[in-house]
């Protein structure tokens, strides 16, 4: 046993133990897994391999900077301006208590201390772990990169990387790749974290294929920001993660005395594979809801895909009409609403009711809607400016542009400088307005425009200003603001569909929108990618026409409702040209939907085999009811879809001992059959989806 200074941070499975180095002055992994991991030496140590290159480059370190770390690689590059880069740091003391454990580094000739901060979240298996740069010396600090952390995956043969990836409409498609050698890298320099990656990784050893017993790590990082995670393997079989802000801008300032906090990443270990890890996010996103995940998600309308631009009194009415009737519980108005807004090419910023459309004010409006019994919720996009606004008029200088250079459109406007106060406050006071105007429960906050130039006319070149980070806080503040001045109000996150989902934004809305893309059967490979890393109760999902906008393949309203039921149910569709059969149809489902959605929302989440399978689906329990989401992913000619037999769908995590009884069908099963053969389902063309609520007896 190795007699280094070590410390080990417990979850409620898992530990985690960091040690200083017998080789230099950094903190390396000793250990990460199953409590009790940590008894042993350290199957990470690699101290003396020096043959053509330094420990440095050869530990597992938490944290290096160049200059330490020569070769392979390092967290933090930093200098005094014009001075050649490279911190070589001493320890100078750790101080673990209840809350964590701080490791602090300095360096004197640049007078940069870095502190490796680490906090195990209660009730969950996740670790945070995140850096602060303080700047003890006379003059100021540059900074190139700033990761969060790293850290030395322990697994012995390459990895297999799986990540979410896709674009605008393909969000959170489920993505693998074995690295056994080489670098792999994702991120986004859009200013959010993007539709191309999530910022969610898991690591297995390449080795292992995944299963019930697979152990499996994980990692993700807390920024709305441009961000990168890299995993490089490593000769032994090893993969070393990285993970952290990118200064797009060049370097970040960091002026004497003060202290940049890099975004917090969470770290993650389950012993049961991608789907044990799944729930240990799922739990940690619950926590991160707080006391506002108990209250029931309400079931939406949303009238963008029914009438786009199109909005005005009264055909907004009759679809409110028709969605209470089927018992929907909430009217969302998207965009379209405010005064200029006929296209995408007007009105962002001017955030007035539109009174041509709404001939009897909008507040009469939002009063005939919730008559009907229905919360009235609102679209916004407050970062947003369109170049003919009288906003842009009043405050040219309010959105990001490099002086002398072009202003770029994209989508046909301009993003805000929500790095200032100013704006800050101007998006505040808009929201405040609105919210103390109306009888509004339910915001959906939108953004779909990167930051291109990135600059601040007047103040000086970018990399002096931390842009990335000053929207960020900015947004935050937002967020901040609402959830404290209108704890009511139910907040939506969306950026063109999923792109700006992450713990931060986690933490302060109510739920988020995946995807634009609604058409079932992409659906289901979105929400599907999406629960790997997010909780059932964050994702925002609507029953929409067929075929849809996207993918013709055709499925049964059945199917849309119960992919959709996966998270939390609304309705996007245009009800008012569906029979009656479909409203009565779809008033059953939300009523099923109804009755479940605590169980969806509130329990241990399951997903059972993947969209490529004849059937797939997710579980969810409580212990004392179990509800299936059952989805066939077949043919659908009107043939069988599986001649002669029903196809079955395994369940898990039951007692194979207890029973269970269909509540619809009185069927009962033993938890023992239904895990070793599983559920049947005879599907056909027209039934290519269920519903299946267990009671244990
Ligand atoms: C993009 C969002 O993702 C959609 O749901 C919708 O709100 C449109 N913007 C409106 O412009």
């Amino acid at each position: 046993m190795t007699s280094y200074e070590r410390w080990t941070l417990r979850t409620e499975h898992t530990s985690y133990t960091v040690r200083l180095s017998p080789d230099g002055p950094w903190a390396e992994l000793d250990a990460w897994g199953p409590l009790g991991v940590e008894d042993g030496p350290s199957a990470l140590d690699w101290s003396h391999r020096t043959h053509f290159i330094t420990p440095a480059d050869a530990a597992p370190a938490e944290y290096l900077p160049y200059g330490l770390r020569p070769f392979t690689g390092a967290e933090l590059v930093a200098a005094r301006p014009g001075e050649d880069r490279g911190v070589w740091w001493e320890f100078d003391g750790a101080e673990q208590n209840a809350d964590g454990l701080r490791l602090t580094f300095t360096d004197n000739a640049t007078g940069l201390r870095t502190t490796l901060c680490y906090a195990a979240v209660p009730c969950t298996d996740v670790i945070l772990r995140w850096t602060e740069l303080t700047c003890t010396g006379d003059g100021e600090l540059r900074l190139e990169r700033f990761d969060s952390g790293a850290v030395n995956v322990p697994i012995t043969s390459g990895a297999r990387l799986t990540y979410l990836a896709g674009q605008w409409s393909q969000e959170f498609t489920r993505t693998q790749l074995q690295l056994e050698r080489g670098t792999f890298t994702m991120g986004s320099r859009q200013g959010a974290p993007g539709h191309a990656y999530a910022p969610w990784m898991a690591i297995q050893d390449g080795a292992l294929s995944d299963g019930d017993i697979t152990p499996t790590y994980g990692i993700a990082l807390e920024w709305p920001g441009n961000w990168h995670i890299t995993a490089e393997a490593e000769p032994g079989g090893s993969v070393r993660v990285r993970a952290g802000r990118v200064p797009h801008e060049g370097a970040v300032l960091l002026a004497p005395g003060e202290t940049l906090v890099t975004p917090r990443l969470a770290c993650a270990f389950s012993p049961s594979g991608l789907d044990g890890l799944s729930r240990v996010w799922h739990r940690y996103e619950r926590r991160l809801s707080g006391a506002r995940l108990h209250r029931p998600r309400k079931v939406l309308y949303n009238s963008w895909e029914a009438t786009g631009f199109d909005v005005e009194a009264a055909g907004q009415l009759e679809l409110a009409k028709a969605a209470a009737d089927i018992g929907t519980e909430l009217f969302v108005v998207d965009d379209g609403w405010f005064t200029g807004r006929s296209d995408d090419t007007a009105g962002l910023g001017d955030w007035h009711p539109d009174p041509a459309a709404f001939p009897d004010g909008f507040g009469r409006f939002v009063d005939d809607v919730r008559f009907l019994g229905m919360d009235f919720g609102l679209w916004v996009e407050p970062e947003a400016v369109s170049p003919g606004s009288r906003l842009y008029a009043e405050h040219p200088e309010w959105v990001y542009r490099i002086e002398g250079r072009p202003d770029r459109l994209v989508r046909n406007q301009l993003l805000l400088d929500l790095g200032r106060t100013d704006v800050q406050d101007f998006v505040i006071g808009t929201l405040d307005r609105l919210l103390g105007t109306y009888d509004i429960g339910y915001l959906k906050w939108d953004m779909n425009r990167p930051p291109t130039e990135r600059g601040r006319p007047g103040a000086g070149p970018a990399d002096r200003l931390d842009l990335d980070a000053g929207h960020v806080a900015g947004y935050l503040r937002v967020l901040d603001h609402l959830r404290e001045a209108h704890p009511e109000v139910i907040i939506e996150g969306c950026a063109g569909g999923g792109g700006r989902i992450e713990h931060a934004t986690i933490a302060r809305t109510d739920v988020v929108w995946p995807s634009d893309n609604t058409a079932p059967l992409d659906r289901l490979a979105i929400q599907f990618g999406f629960l790997h890393a997010h909780a059932p109760h964050v994702m925002s999902s609507w029953v929409t026409d067929a075929p849809g906008v996207f993918d013709p393949r055709p499925r049964s309203l059945a199917f849309r409702f119960v992919t959709a039921m996966c998270g939390v149910l609304g309705i996007g569709a245009d009800l008012r040209a569906w029979t009656p059969g479909q409203r009565a149809e779809a008033a059953t489902w939300i009523t099923r939907y109804k009755e479940v959605r605590d169980v969806i929302h509130h329990g241990e989440a399951r997903l059972l085999g993947t969209p490529d399978d004849r059937t797939c689906g997710v579980q969810y329990d409580t212990g004392e009811r179990t509800v299936v989401a059952a989805l066939s992913t077949g043919r659908l000619d009107g043939a069988p879809l599986v001649p002669g037999r029903p196809d079955r769908l395994r369940l898990r995590g039951l007692d194979p001992a207890a029973r269970y009884r269909d509540t619809a069908t009185g069927t009962a099963y033993g938890g023992a059959h239904l895990l070793h053969h599983g559920l049947p389902f005879a599907w056909s063309a027209a039934h290519d989806a269920d519903l299946v609520v267990l009671r244990r007896e």
